[in-house]
């Protein structure tokens, strides 16, 4: 593997329409963060790029839905999302925006210089276009009939009903979401980036010279590779990103996947005067973290821009990751089915390394996978409790019990003492070794594994037993454990932050090295430590189950939302209604009829007399919060038995998405035996 002089770690710039969840987290910015921390401590020169992505339609369509600009949506949630990851701890050297006028300069700059190399076809086109707003219409401002589904309101690139990616142009009955008017088609100029251009050179880069790429992301490359590349528009008409730079391109910005990864750079330039040598220089690595939505655009489209330009390196790896569901169904931002880094950082205070062990011990490197809370209690519960800090724990209280906390010195070696120092020496390499393969969760596993191998030493050892017979065997035993401990210090530093930073405060040292990882002379005799506090406590599964009934509650709005309204029966004449004599009356007696699940038997006041009536409500409605509510009663239907009891008209009930029932009464007290009508 050639040997770089600098690492430059870019993450996917998330949509500033929206907080960030799990789902982005374990996809991009935990292994991200693992590994510049992994390269910080060992004094790598390093930096960590993120920002927002505050351009694109649907931000323009989230302002409009909401009556608020396009700035104020990426003003709101660019401040969630960027004060979330720094209180869950991803250390960005820099965390920029798309709205910079550092970003409109750069990202105009190098649309000029491809431009003016001539890097561009240019090509007319006929769009839709919104004659009453005087303006082209991007493909998620028309909805029409999906052609292959039939279903209504598939959208101008891709019907979410049967999921077929569409032009605007196959839509049966298109509509302007904007206007609600039938838009038509108009010509416009755009400029294309030929990528058949590239393809040769595209197929040669990676198909051969990156065969180390991951295989979902080197599969997904060769794919598109296969299937043949074409030009494709860097520009839009649309009144929100960065305007195009070339004269008579007015109302056309740069499509927001043309400077979305200009932002990469956007971002290095607000960080370091010295950003050239991080982009333009070939002893600089550029890695690209990202979620395997977007292989095709760090993969293919970014590298061809940078390749157009000339002047810029190219990624070295792009480790992409599969997708994250949650409690096995996709995470949805508009569906609000995911779990929001904001909130958890709320309701689990000072637990930001749980969610990010469990996130890396469960991440979807290789294929997708379900984040359910049950396994966050179960990693919590059985490995950070019961293995890391049962370990560390019972090392330093013991310590401070016989010691009064200064480390004792190691005396004759035995033979599990030998094997068992000559395990912690061996810990480095394998956790490099995947770190330098973006194998996250094992590298995880790998450090766990030496708080494992505590465990068991302790367990082997027992120096709670040993003492009352060999006082100088347990300062052995202890300097170990000690020993151990102090590299957990050292090769959890990555992985959890937080934790690494208590460890070194209850081990009372300052700064730790990668380079030290494996040595078992760490802490010298007479080394004073600190009493320790507990690293993790358990989770209690009323905690899990509220947010498991959280999720349920989501669910069942989403249900709600979803239903439609059952379409109206055939017409009736005026008779044919008032027919119905409807009155209002008060509930003035309630019980339940025995042996039934359903049934109440209600005693109605309805002006003209008092009746029973049996009504199918007992799910919803307990007898005693009923007595003295007003409803509506048909009063002349015929009498009916139910179980026996005579029920003499029918309470009036609305019936909610979900088949609950819920009374039909009037907004104000009437008098009893009013005429509904
Ligand atoms: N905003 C995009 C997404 O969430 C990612 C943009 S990555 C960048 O899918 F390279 F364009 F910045
Ligand atoms: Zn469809």
């Amino acid at each position: 593997m050639k040997d770089f002089k600098r690492t430059l770690i870019t993450t996917a710039l998330p949509y500033a329409n929206g907080p960030v969840h799990i789902g982005h987290l374990a996809g991009v910015y935990v292994p991200a963060d693992i590994y510049a921390r992994y390269l910080r401590l060992r004094g790598k020169d390093v930096i960590l790029i993120g920002g927002s992505d505050e351009h694109g339609v649907p931000i323009t369509l989230k302002a409009k839905n909401e009556g608020i600009t396009p700035q104020d949506v990426v003003d709101k949630y660019h401040g969630i999302i960027k004060k979330s990851f720094e209180d869950f701890g991803i250390s960005f050297d820099v965390y920029s925006r798309t709205t910079t006028d550092t970003h409109y300069e750069t990202a105009s700059e190098f649309f000029k210089t491809l431009y003016e190399k001539g890097e561009f076809v240019e090509k007319t086109s006929e769009q839709f276009y919104d004659e009453a707003n005087n303006q082209f219409l991007a493909d998620r401002y028309i909805t029409g009939t999906c052609p292959h589904c039939n279903s209504e309101g598939a959208y101008g690139d891709q019907c979410e009903s049967c999921g077929t990616s569409l032009n605007a142009t196959d839509l049966i009955n298109p509509v302007s979401v904007i206007s609600g008017n039938i838009p038509v088609l108009k010509e416009t100029k755009h400029w294309y980036l030929p990528l058949d251009k590239y393809e040769d050179w595209l197929k040669q880069w990676i198909l051969e010279d990156h065969k180390e790429w991951k295989p979902n992301v080197y599969g997904q490359c060769k794919s598109w590779l296969d299937s043949g590349l074409h030009p494709r528009a860097v520009t839009r008409d649309l009144n929100w990103g960065v305007p195009v730079p070339v004269e008579g391109a007015e109302g056309k910005v740069l499509y927001v996947w043309f400077d979305a990864p200009i932002g990469y750079i956007s971002a290095t330039k607000e960080l370091t005067p010295d950003w050239e040598k991080y982009w333009k220089d070939e002893e600089s690595k550029m890695v690209h973290f990202i979620g395997k939505d977007n292989i095709v655009f760090h993969c293919i489209i970014f590298p061809a821009m940078l390749k157009a330009d000339g002047s810029y390196v190219l990624p070295e790896n792009v480790p992409a990751n599969e997708f994250l569901n949650l409690e096995g169904d996709k995470i949805s931002t508009s569906r609000n089915w995911a779990v929001w880094l904001h909130e958890y950082l709320e309701e689990f205070p000072g637990k930001e390394d749980v969610l990010k062990y469990v996130l890396t011990a469960n991440a979807p490197e290789s294929k997708d996978n379900d984040f359910t809370w049950k396994d966050y209690q179960a990693r919590n519960n059985n490995e950070l409790v019961a293995v890391l800090g049962n370990f560390v724990n019972r090392a330093l209280v013991l310590t401070n019990k016989y010691y009064k906390g200064v480390v004792p010195a190691l005396g004759e070696l035995n033979d599990t003492d030998r094997e068992t120092l000559a395990e912690i020496a061996s810990i480095r390499e394998q956790v490099e070794k995947s770190l330098e393969n973006y194998r996250f969760r094992e590298a995880l596993k790998f450090a766990m594994d030496l708080a494992r191998l505590g465990n068991k030493y302790l367990a082997d050892e027992e120096p709670w037993k040993v003492v009352k017979t060999d006082e100088e065997r347990v300062k052995t035993i202890m300097n170990v454990c000690l020993q151990i401990t102090a590299n957990l210090a050292i090769v959890f530093e990555p992985f959890l932050p937080f934790t690494a930073e208590k460890l070194r405060s209850f081990l009372n040292v300052e700064g730790v090295n990668w380079e030290d990882l494996g040595r078992t002379d760490l802490l010298a005799a007479g080394h004073q430590i600190n009493k320790p506090q507990l690293l993790f406590e358990k989770i209690e599964d009323s905690v899990i189950e509220a947010q498991v009934q959280k999720l349920l509650d989501t669910k069942k709005a989403n249900e709600m939302a979803e239903a439609k309204a059952a379409p109206a029966k055939e017409n009736i004449e005026f008779d044919d209604f008032t027919k119905m004599d409807i009155r209002v009356g008060t509930i003035i007696g309630a019980e339940k009829v025995a042996k039934t699940k359903k049934l109440l038997k209600l005693e109605v006041d309805t002006g003209i007399d008092t009746r029973t009536v049996v009504s199918g409500i007992a799910e919803y409605y307990k007898p005693e919060e009923i007595i003295g509510k007003q409803v509506s009663i048909l009063v002349n239907l015929a009498p009916k038995k139910l179980r026996g009891i005579e029920s003499q008209g029918m309470i009036l009930m609305a019936e909610d998405a979900d088949g609950s029932l819920k009374f039909v009464a009037p907004t104000d007290a009437v008098k009893n035996g009013s005429e509904v009508r």
